[in-house]
Formats: structure tokens, sequence, C-alpha cells
């Protein structure tokens, strides 16, 4: 169990960040309590404090709502297709009395957000991987088709910008890497403007390195994982990048007008 998280009677688990206590049923985590905890130090780091934030694709809120806790925005608006996963920021935003500081959107990408939105910064944690949605419920979490959700985010989102507006997705370097969004950024009227990653110290790597691999050979997943490689055209310097740490931040800003 990850650290601050606890089990509640019924459906609910909470995690507290700050002051806020963040509700949320297990099935919508997409690792924005894991990893998506890295946008704190990096957004610290890059942009100080900022007025509005999104975050998109916000399942329970995880990343937004630690950032309003670490005082790193003055209000949030959180965006997901996801009616459940709106339910859950709705209980965070009842329970904590967030109600001038926080507002929600059901959307399918932006299509469903008013004109009058405007944010400095916005954060995803959105569907890592290119692939086809099956049956599994999870796949909606994880799976972007033909990286339609990309295309249709970055096609739509400079007018929702303010005037120095940035964007910042994490994503996965066992799903992508950085060139692949480079002209759907370019084409939607925003300027790409730097990868970041969180350095982690190297004992932490090693121990979570230990525990991939144990898993690994726990659940015969090797085979997947050489496919993985491969058709990523991925060798050792390639490898050993993504056990560092898979995850990095796509940093774009709007393009002056
Ligand atoms: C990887 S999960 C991240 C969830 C949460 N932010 C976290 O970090 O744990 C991706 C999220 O994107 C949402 N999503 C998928 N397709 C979407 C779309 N077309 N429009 C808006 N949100 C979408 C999913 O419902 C899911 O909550």
């Amino acid at each position: 169990m990850i650290k601050g998280s606890k089990k509640n009677s019924g459906d609910w688990e909470t995690v507290r960040y700050g002051n806020i206590t963040v509700y949320y049923i297990p099935k919508l985590d997409g690792g924005g309590r894991a990893f998506g905890q890295d946008y704190i130090p990096i957004v610290k780091k890059l942009f100080g404090k900022v007025g509005r934030l999104c975050e998109f694709g916000a399942g329970p809120g995880f990343i937004g709502f630690s950032l309003l806790a670490h005082g790193l925005c003055d209000s949030l608006c959180l965006i997901d297709i996801n009616p459940e996963a709106i339910a859950a920021c709705q209980k965070t935003i009842q329970t904590n009395h967030l109600e001038n500081k926080v507002k929600t959107y059901i959307s399918d990408v932006l299509g469903a957000i008013p004109k009058t939105e405007k944010w400095d910064l916005v954060v995803s944690n959105p569907p890592h991987f290119n692939g086809t949605i099956t049956s599994s419920p999870d796949e909606a979490l994880f799976i972007d088709p033909n990286w339609q959700i990309h295309k249709k985010f970055y096609e739509s989102v400079s007018s929702y910008l303010t005037k120095n507006g940035s964007v910042l997705f994490v994503e996965n370097l066992q799903g992508s890497k950085p060139s692949m969004f480079f002209s759907m950024i370019n084409n939607g009227g925003l300027k790409y403007i730097k990868t970041v990653r969180h350095e982690k110290p190297l004992w932490k790597v090693i121990i979570h390195n230990i525990g991939v691999l144990l898993n690994v050979f726990k659940l015969p997943e090797i085979p997947y994982y050489i496919q993985v490689f491969q058709r990523m055209d991925i060798r050792l310097p390639g490898l050993l990048n993504i056990m560092r740490d898979p995850y990095y931040f796509m940093w774009s800003k709007k393009k002056p007008y």
C-alpha cells in the first residue's frame, strides 16, 4: 500500500496530501498516487505557484489535489471522461469544502469544456500506450487507440491556455518516445520546450528494479517485455534508461500571438 493511503469502510479508500483527503476507488488509479507525485518537485522547479491549473484525465485527481495541497496553484479544474472518476473528485471536493477552488467536468477530451475556462498549466497522466480497447475495463486507463486522445487534446488545448500557458504531460518510455508527440504539439499551436525526468536516488532505482524482476519471473511476462522492446527497437542503453525510470515529462507552451 502506498504511503499515506488508507482503506475505509465501503468502497472508498483515501490518501492525504497536505490538508486535503482525496477519495478514490482503486480501479480509478492510473499511477497518480505513485509516479504522479513526481509532479510536485517538477512543477515547483519549473513554474513555482500558478494561478489556475487543469488536470486532464484526472481520475480521482491525485495529481491536481496534491498540487493544490502543496500550494502550487490557486484553483483547479479536473476533467475526465469517466463519470465514476468525477464522482470521486466530487466527494473529495465536498468533504474538504473545496467548492470555491475546484471545478470538475465530465468530458471526452475538451469537447464539453466551456470557452471561459483558462488555464496557466495543464498536467496529465494520460493513457500511455497505443493499442486497441477490447473488453477489459482497465484498458481505458492505459490505452489511447491510435493516439487519438493525445491528438485531439493537443489540437484543441491552445484556446484554453492563458498567454504564457503550459502543458506538462507525463509519458512512459515503454509506450512512446518524446519525438512521437512533436508534430501534435506543433500542429496545435504549441511549442515543445523540453523533456524532464525526475531524478531518483540510485538505491530507489535498484529496489524498484529488483521488485520488477521478481514480478516478471513470478508471472511469466518475459515474452511480453521482449515483444515491447523489439517493437520499440530498444537496445541495451535504452533498456537501462527505462530501468532507471520509464516516466518522462513533456513540457510544451502556447506559442506567442
Ligand atoms: C492513466 S489514467 C490516469 C488517472 C489519474 N489521473 C491518475 O494519475 O491516476 C488516464 C485517465 O484518462 C481518462 N481518459 C481516458 N480517455 C479520456 C478522454 N477521451 N477524455 C478525458 N479523459 C479520458 C481515463 O478515464 C483515466 O482516468
